[in-house]
Formats: C-alpha cells, sequence, structure tokens
C-alpha cells in the first residue's frame, strides 16, 4: 500500500509517499481502508522529530481517519458493530496517512449521520480532544463560560461549536480578525485579538455581571506562555486544561493564588492514552457530540483536501498557519 513516512526530522520536504505492506489486524483490531485522514499539528511535531509516536504505533503518521472496515482480528466477530463494510471514523495512535490502517475495534465509531465519509476523516481527534478535556477532565457545565485559545484552529473551532451547543458561554482568542469573525461564525460570544487586546481584561469585562468574573474553564493550547495569565483570568474554582504548548512547557506556578481560588490545573495528551481509555472518550463521542452533528448543531470545518500524493504541499499550507478549521488528506 501507500503510506507518507518522515524520512528525516525536518521540513515539509521530509514528506515522502512510500510503499510499505499492509498492517495485520492484530486481536481486537480491524482492518481499515482508509478514505480520509485528519492532519494535526502532533504530526508536524512528529515530522520535527519533536514528538515521537507511542511504543507499537510505528512511524506512519496521522492519528485520525475515516473509511471502510475490510477485515478484522482474533476475538472481533461479525455482529458486534465492527463488520466489513462499515463506515467509521477511528481514533489512532499513528499510522492514518496510509491506503489501510489496522485500529482497535472499540476506537471506531460509524460515521454520524449526515457527514459525508471524507469529512469525518476531521472529526474524531478534535472531537476526542475537546469533550475529554472540557467536560471529562475539567467537568464544564451548561451555564458556565469556557475561554478557548487558539478559536479558529482544528480543535478551537470544534470547541466553539460543541460547547456553544452543550449550553456554555465561549469566549476565543485568535490572532487576525479575519480568524475572529470565523470563530464568531461558529457561535463564540466573545472573540479576541490576543495581538491588540489582554484576554485578561476582555474575559472579565464579559462577565462582569458574575460574583466573581472570570472564566469556569480554559482550554489552552499555548502553555508556559499564559500560565499566570490563564490563572489569573480563572474564576473560583476554575479548571485551566493545557494542552498544547507552542508557547513553552516551563513556567512558574503561583500555587498560593492556585489555593485562594482552588483551582485546578489539568494536562493532558490524548496519543499517550491506553486504549481502553481512548475507547471509552470514543464512546462518550459517539453519545454527546455525533447527535450535535446530526441536528445540525455542529458542522464540519473541512478547510483543505489534499491527495495523499500531496501529503507534502499539505504539510506545507498547515504549517503556514492559514488554514481554519480542518486539512484532510483524501486517499483515493
Ligand atoms: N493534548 C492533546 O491531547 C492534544 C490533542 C490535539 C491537539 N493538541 C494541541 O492543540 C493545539 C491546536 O491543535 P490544532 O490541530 O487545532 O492546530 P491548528 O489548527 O494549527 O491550530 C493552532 C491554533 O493555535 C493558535 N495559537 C498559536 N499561538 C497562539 C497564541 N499565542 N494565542 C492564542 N492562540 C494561538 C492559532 O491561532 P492563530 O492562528 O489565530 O494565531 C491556531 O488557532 C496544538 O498545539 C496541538 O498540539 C493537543
Amino acid at each position: 500500500m501507500r503510506a507518507v513516512h518522515f524520512t528525516d526530522a525536518g521540513g515539509p520536504e521530509v514528506v515522502e509517499v512510500q510503499r510499505v505492506e499492509i498492517p495485520e489486524p492484530q486481536p481486537g483490531e480491524v482492518l481499515v481502508k482508509v478514505a480520509a485522514a485528519g492532519l494535526n499539528r502532533a504530526d508536524v511535531a512528529q515530522r520535527a522529530g519533536l514528538y515521537p509516536p507511542p511504543p507499537g504505533a510505528g512511524d506512519i503518521p496521522g492519528l485520525e481517519v475515516s473509511g471502510t472496515i475490510v477485515s478484522s482480528g482474533p476475538g472481533v466477530h461479525q455482529g458486534m458493530g465492527y463488520d466489513d463494510g462499515s463506515e467509521v471514523c477511528a481514533l489512532l495512535a499513528g499510522g492514518g496517512y496510509a491506503e489501510y490502517v489496522a485500529v482497535p475495534a472499540a476506537q471506531t465509531v460509524p460515521v454520524p449521520a449526515g457527514v459525508s465519509l471524507e469529512d469525518a476523516a476531521g472529526l474524531p481527534e478534535v472531537a476526542a480532544t475537546v469533550w475529554s478535556n472540557v467536560v471529562m477532565e475539567a467537568g464544564l457545565q451548561a451555564g458556565e463560560w469556557l475561554l478557548v485559545h487558539g478559536g479558529s484552529g482544528g480543535i478551537g473551532s470544534a470547541a466553539i461549536q460543541i460547547m456553544k451547543a452543550y449550553g456554555a458561554h465561549v469566549a476565543v482568542t485568535g490572532g487576525s480578525e479575519e480568524k475572529l469573525d470565523y470563530a464568531r461564525e461558529l457561535g463564540a460570544d466573545v472573540a479576541i485579538n490576543y495581538r491588540e487586546q489582554d484576554f485578561v481584561e476582555e474575559v472579565r469585562r464579559a462577565t462582569s455581571e458574575r460574583e466573581v468574573p472570570g472564566a469556569d474553564v480554559i482550554l489552552d493550547v499555548v502553555g508556559a506562555k499564559y500560565l499566570a495569565r490563564n490563572l489569573e483570568v480563572l474564576s473560583t474554582s476554575g479548571r485551566l486544561a493545557v494542552i498544547g504548548f507552542v508557547g513553552g512547557k516551563r513556567a512558574e506556578l503561583d500555587l498560593g493564588l492556585l489555593a485562594k481560588k482552588r483551582a485546578k490545573v489539568i494536562a493532558t495528551t490524548l496519543r499517550a492514552r491506553p486504549a481502553e481509555e481512548k475507547a471509552r472518550i470514543m464512546q462518550e463521542v459517539r453519545e454527546h457530540v455525533w447527535p450535535m452533528l446530526t441536528h445540525k448543531h455542529l458542522k464540519v470545518t473541512t478547510d483543505r483536501v489534499f491527495g495523499l500524493e500531496e501529503a507534502r504541499e499539505a504539510h506545507e499550507y498547515f504549517d503556514s498557519g492559514e488554514h481554519r478549521g480542518k486539512v484532510l488528506l483524501a486517499i483515493d
């Protein structure tokens, strides 16, 4: 089969399509003929040599796909919900930029009604990241305020829509007026230009009617650079969920202020979670997020689709930061 490999650690020039063996589904796994694969920031980090795949994941990049089940490994039988011919999307530990991928059956879910097989490729990673961090870890409740840094990216654009449909108020940060308009179109209540405005001030202004102004939950992709200000803008009993480190990994934390606010700092990475946890997250996503798609409270945000042979161009485009929403590779 054709699959993408990184020939070295580096820029898009190391992205190459090679021929490799089709993987064998192991016990509990299904083999998926891939229709499309989603690009994620983690793929870029892997390409740069900064994010090695977890043990057993192999070198082929790609954390999410859509496609058709074509066979299954020992322990997966027809009638268990993972039948040959079923159209699914899947959360992976790697291997998605390829014609076929083997994945634990429990990490696949049916393509949501009303979504095309191709578009479905861009859903598993963002939906699982947003739902597991904002709801399962940080416990956001309907009526609370969520602040999302990077509101126009793949994660951010899903977070706005899912959490608005969930009943939360959503504030976002972004780097340009065009990106902020996009976030507003997706339903953001407050959109803050981080190049020109102070997000602490803006969130406090938007929540000034509350007893303790501030955000209840923050979904943060910036990390160290924002830690102090994130803590400052949290309301009482606020929860900060850090999922990205574009602004560094090391910073000083004011434990006194954390204690005074009875706040929590959480940090997770989805890729490193054991298969059982990923399966549980995908079940919750299927139960809570998929109906939002079916009822049109959430729309897919495919920005651009490249062919597998254009994987290098897709990485160049992703690196440029021009995209809004998801970038996909269509495999056929
Ligand atoms: N921990 C996990 O399990 C997990 C899972 C998936 C993704 N992630 C992380 O989540 C992040 C977003 O992923 P993605 O796929 O959505 O990437 P993406 O589509 O490229 O989005 C990146 C976003 O980061 C924003 N950003 C960069 N610098 C910023 C700053 N100083 N302040 C506010 N926003 C800033 C960008 O906003 P502008 O373009 O407006 O500057 C952009 O919206 C990545 O760091 C990724 O590694 C983590």
